[in-house]
């Protein structure tokens, strides 16, 4: 079985190295993409094709990871040539994903998203649509008849047979991730202000959990680091909440998380 990336950072690096471990071939192309995107492709024991159309009609699984900005053009150019699936995993609203589903047809595209953060031990990956069930299926038969050396823990889950549904849990959870994030950074650059960022991290240590100082830095670090991505997030998070509440007061939170995320992107 093939598979294809269209994009290729940290995502399509992660899986591709579980993929390969597996004896699946990788395609993708480095067709206008970045020298570091270029090096990343290089690294790995990939086949690289001259263009994202050849590698969408050569995929029997072709797999979106470039930007949620960038994923509905992404899919409305390369999810239809593909004759086999496609699956999504850029951060999209549900309306996002129902747009790619009348393109494409809930035959070839199945809904999908990676819970967490991809460079994690232990990946989390769940479907929805029609034929989630049957693609899960046989990818769990072909982890449980194939031994991996990989040491990264897949775990994969069908939510439904809607397309749109794994997309509205993605999003209240990137909701509510990104929420504490910037509430994070926030509380830490005025305890900085003060020069008592020290006790306060030694005092939620105590109120929250031994590890709280670990976890959160890394999330004030990813905050800052992938501001532009995460803004982007909100916008979707929020385009979602508007369609199930217009009223502003219902998302007071997120709109407060997407202001921020814009700051610290443009503080860059
Ligand atoms: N990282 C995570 O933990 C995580 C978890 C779940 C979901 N996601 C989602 O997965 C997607 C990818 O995340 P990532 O962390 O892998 O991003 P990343 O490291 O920033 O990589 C993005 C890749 O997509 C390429 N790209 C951008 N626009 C493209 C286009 N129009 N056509 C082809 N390639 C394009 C970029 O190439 P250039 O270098 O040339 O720009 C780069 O290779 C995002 O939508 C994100 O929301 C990420």
């Amino acid at each position: 079985m093939k598979f294809g990336f269209i994009g290729f950072g940290e995502v399509s690096y992660t899986l591709s190295k579980i993929l390969l471990s597996y004896g699946f071939e990788v395609l993708t192309s480095t067709e206008g993409r970045s020298k570091k995107t270029k090096e990343l492709v290089k690294s790995l024991d990939l086949i690289v094709l001259d263009s994202f159309e050849e590698v969408a009609q050569e995929s029997d699984i072709l797999i979106s990871a470039n930007s949620p900005q960038s994923a509905l053009a992404v899919a409305l150019k390369y999810g239809s040539l593909t004759q086999g699936i496609f699956l999504d995993f850029n951060n999209i609203s549900p309306n996002t994903a129902k747009q790619i589903e009348n393109y494409i047809g809930d035959d070839h595209f199945i809904d999908s998203s990676i819970m967490g953060r991809v460079s994690s031990e232990e990946l989390h990956i769940y479907f929805s649509g029609r034929r989630a069930e049957e693609f899960v299926s046989n990818m769990r038969n072909f982890i449980r008849n194939n031994d991996a050396p990989s040491n990264v823990k897949v775990n994969i889950k069908v939510v439904s047979d809607e397309i749109g549904d794994v997309s509205k849990l993605k999003i209240l959870r990137s909701s509510y991730t990104k929420g504490v994030s910037a509430l994070l950074v926030e509380t830490f650059e005025t305890a900085e202000k003060l020069g008592l960022s020290g006790d306060l991290w030694e005092i939620l240590s105590l109120t929250e959990n031994m590890d709280f100082e670990t976890s959160a830095k890394s999330r004030i670090d990813s905050s800052k680091k992938k501001s532009k991505r995460k803004y982007e997030e909100l916008i979707e998070v929020l385009e979602f909440l508007d369609d199930v509440d217009k009223n502003r007061k219902s998302k007071i939170m997120a709109i407060a998380t997407k202001e921020k995320f814009e700051k610290l992107k443009n503080r860059k």
